[in-house]
């Protein structure tokens, strides 16, 4: 009995424009090229004439696809969400615009409490069936690969239901989700006054159960002076290290608490938002290799003035990542594409830096550069075909989507 050929690649695309953001310094173009995937895995990138049976594309692969010159780009990356909540804060939105600061509305037991409430108060059914509309507005641009944070919980219980709700969104829809552990997110209305104590909460009971049941993949806090200091920070990030598990940083946001810097002197993945990030802290980030995770619409949406240092980070060769940060209360974004756009209005970043942001960088973000974030053989093949004449049109483009199709591995 003859054997059934097996074909190099499952799946073969041809006629395509690769942006691999393989290289340094620019978008790695290979047009017209081919590229070959076995078992969810780039096995060949290169040309036509260099496959085994170049004029007989269907000899090499199961299924051959025509991209008609479209442009082939990494699947995107949003590192930094809070995707998964209860309700929603438009009421606070128009409180603000009525004279009242975000700050004034944390005070005010407003602000995250309020998604706190709403999120206690939610199932897990329902909290999945809302964060899967916002997940399904991110994937009709291309997304891969989503970060999702706890947060608004601020007990074990409701913390656990949050990240579970983000593992079955994983599950259940074709995306890759990285869960963060944000107990330290803010002071639970119980707890008041008493943050060491929520602190010592977070480390003795919260931390060990969700390491225990792997519903995180790191661990994430928010320095502020609405949020937890840098010492009550170090002390999380202290049992985190214990527990093995990576760090980063909700750090420099609406003030300079040195968090940043904190947050490299733990090796973390990355730190986040950054308006208010001192050149000291820089230093340390560039040595530690920790990822600026830049957030541009929650700059936007709560009308910060304050950029992040851009430049200092660029001199610093400082990886930059763009994400959503989507969230009921400074972000409630659903577009990764809009947040390159506005990183590069706003923040003044380069299309090539805004797209790096949401794929090479991001991945270095999530820790998982191995695997993905470019296209090279042997990464995964999480990958976006786009109908544009140039990667730089997905940072041009305000609103709307050029996207073709993904392709998840
Ligand atoms: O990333 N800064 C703290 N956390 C969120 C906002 C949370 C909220 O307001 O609900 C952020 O901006
Ligand atoms: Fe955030």
């Amino acid at each position: 009995m003859s054997q059934p050929e097996t074909k190099p690649f499952d799946y073969l695309i041809h006629n395509v424009n690769v942006a691999s953001m393989a290289t340094h310094g620019d978008y790695g173009i290979i047009e017209n090229a081919c590229l070959g995937v076995k078992s969810g895995v780039i096995e060949f990138i290169g040309t036509q004439e260099q496959l085994t049976a170049p004029n007989e594309l269907e000899s090499n692969a199961e299924t051959v696809i025509n991209a008609h010159n479209q442009w082939l780009t990494p699947g995107l990356i949003d590192c930094h969400t809070h995707l998964v909540y209860g309700g929603n804060r438009a009421n606070e939105f128009e409180m603000r615009l009525n004279g009242a600061s975000y700050e004034d509305i944390a005070k005010a037991g407003g602000g995250i409490l309020s998604s706190v409430s709403a999120t206690r108060a939610a199932t897990e059914q329902q909290l999945f069936e809302t964060a899967s509309k916002r997940l399904k507005s991110l994937l009709k641009e291309g997304l891969t690969t989503i970060e999702i944070k706890s947060g608004y919980g601020l007990d074990t219980e409701t913390e656990i239901k949050m990240l579970k709700v983000a593992r079955r969104l994983g599950k259940e829809f074709p995306v890759r989700v990285s869960t963060t552990f944000l107990g330290a997110h803010a002071l639970p209305p119980e707890y008041k006054d008493r943050a060491d104590d929520y602190i010592d909460l977070v480390r003795n009971e919260m931390l060990p159960t969700i390491a225990e049941l792997e519903l995180a993949d790191a661990v994430d806090a928010f320095c502020e002076n609405i949020g937890f200091s840098y010492q009550q920070t170090q002390k999380v990030f202290e049992t985190a290290k214990q527990l093995g598990l990576p760090v980063k940083l909700h750090a420099e946001q609406l003030s300079d608490q040195s968090g940043a810097g904190l947050a490299a002197d733990f090796g973390a993945l990355s730190a986040d938002h950054l308006e208010y990030l001192s050149h000291e802290s820089i230093d340390k980030m560039a040595q530690s290799g920790t990822v600026a995770v830049l957030l541009p619409g929650a700059f936007y949406f709560l009308r910060e003035t304050k950029l992040p240092p851009i430049q200092a980070l660029r001199d610093k060769q400082v990886p930059m990542a763009i994400a959503t940060d989507s969230n009921p209360g400074t972000s409630p974004a659903e577009s990764l594409l809009l947040m390159l756009n506005m990183a590069c209005t706003l923040f003044r970043m380069t299309p090539l830096e805004s797209l790096q942001g949401v794929t090479v960088n991001a991945a270095k973000a999530l820790g998982l550069s191995k695997e993905i974030g470019t296209l090279e053989v042997g990464k995964k093949a999480d990958m976006v075909l786009w109908d544009i004449d140039h990667p730089n049109q997905l940072s041009y483009q305000l609103g709307g989507s050029n996207w073709t199709r993904t392709f998840k591995g």
